[in-house]
């Protein structure tokens, strides 16, 4: 009998075909939860993306399961140590939307720094007043990037050219080597960095120690006007904090591409009641985690998804 694949979050049309050569796939998108845990109980694989909390409760219910995959890079809504604990193994695709997340960052850096959402809102309501509308240009800035792996590096190759100081700091002391190889500063700590940068962004994964990495305290040190970027997770971020920051200043302007919770992506508008504080102010733009939302990146990342599952499932 061919493998039985269910398919929880979208993905590209051409992983799927893929995958019903050689699989019976089954397509149930934007189930509640109930719905979704009783869907899975005859499957040998499962795909999703970041929204569905694959935990214990999941794999005692979907009992057949034989492998996870996951269409994409973060693995923070996968319970890894319930999944080896099964002997489950989980793919995912670390690079597919590299390139994507890089381009996509760089795009709100100058979206900040230019103040271009602020004047689109503006001239839709009719204030064509551009001497309002002064910015920054992105060469006299310095840029600091938590993170320097696959994304941060990749932003950093695509900031260089800019003629911007390039700041670079990540948990993993070796990660860096490549990023000064670049081009990049090396910071020995995020709070050495912090107090230097006119741009933040952040490109670590939710992990322990980097959950709320910028909180009150942190947000105290920082230089007055700082624009921050999260296209991270929105857990790296507390979000009462920022909001104080952008009210009084310190922090001028914010691009967040993922808040916490995620807002339900699969919902019609007004179907489904979503609120979180970091909505709705001037001065935060606040986009649906689409950073890895292209053709390239997700037809990439489903091809070789679907690869890597018949790898795991008929060898
Ligand atoms: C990822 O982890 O792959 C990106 O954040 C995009 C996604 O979650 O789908």
């Amino acid at each position: 009998m061919a493998p039985r694949i269910v398919i929880l979050e979208d993905i590209h049309a051409d992983g799927i075909e893929l995958m019903r050569e050689w699989a019976d796939v089954s397509i149930q998108l934007g189930l509640p939860r109930d719905q979704l845990l009783a869907s899975t109980a005859n499957f040998d694989a499962i795909v999703v993306k970041s929204v569905t909390a694959v935990d214990e409760e999941l794999y005692e219910a979907a009992s057949q399961l034989r492998v996870v995959g996951r269409a994409g890079t973060g693995t923070d809504n996968i319970d890894l140590e319930a999944a080896a604990r099964r002997d489950l193994p989980v793919v995912t695709v670390p690079t597919g939307n590299t390139i994507s997340a890089a381009e996509f960052t760089v795009a709100l850096m100058l979206t900040l720094t230019r103040r271009i959402a602020e004047a689109g809102r503006a001239v839709a309501g009719g204030d064509f007043r551009r001497h309002l509308l002064e910015g920054r240009e992105l060469s006299t800035l310095t840029v600091g990037l938590v993170g320097l792996g696959n994304v941060g590096r990749n932003v950093a190759q695509r900031l260089l050219p800019f003629g911007c100081r390039v700041m670079g700091w990540d948990p993993f002391p070796t990660a860096g080597e490549a990023f000064v190889k670049l081009g990049g500063t090396l910071c020995d700590s995020f709070t050495q960095m912090l107090p230097q940068l006119d741009l933040l962004s952040f490109h670590v994964p939710l992990t322990p120690q980097t959950a709320n990495m910028l909180d009150r305290d942190a947000l105290h040190n920082v230089k007055p006007g700082l624009r921050v970027i999260n296209t991270a997770r929105g857990g790296v971020i507390d979000p009462d904090a920022l909001l104080e920051a952008v009210e009084d200043g310190r922090v001028s302007a914010a691009a967040l591409d993922v808040i916490s919770p995620e807002p339900p992506f699969d919902a019609e508008p007004g179907t489904a009641s979503f609120s979180h504080p970091l909505l709705g102010h001037p001065r935060i733009l606040v986009t649906p985690h689409m950073a890895a939302s292209t053709s390239d990146a997700q037809q990439r990342i489903a091809v070789q998804l679907a690869a890597s599952l018949k790898k795991a499932l008929i060898g």
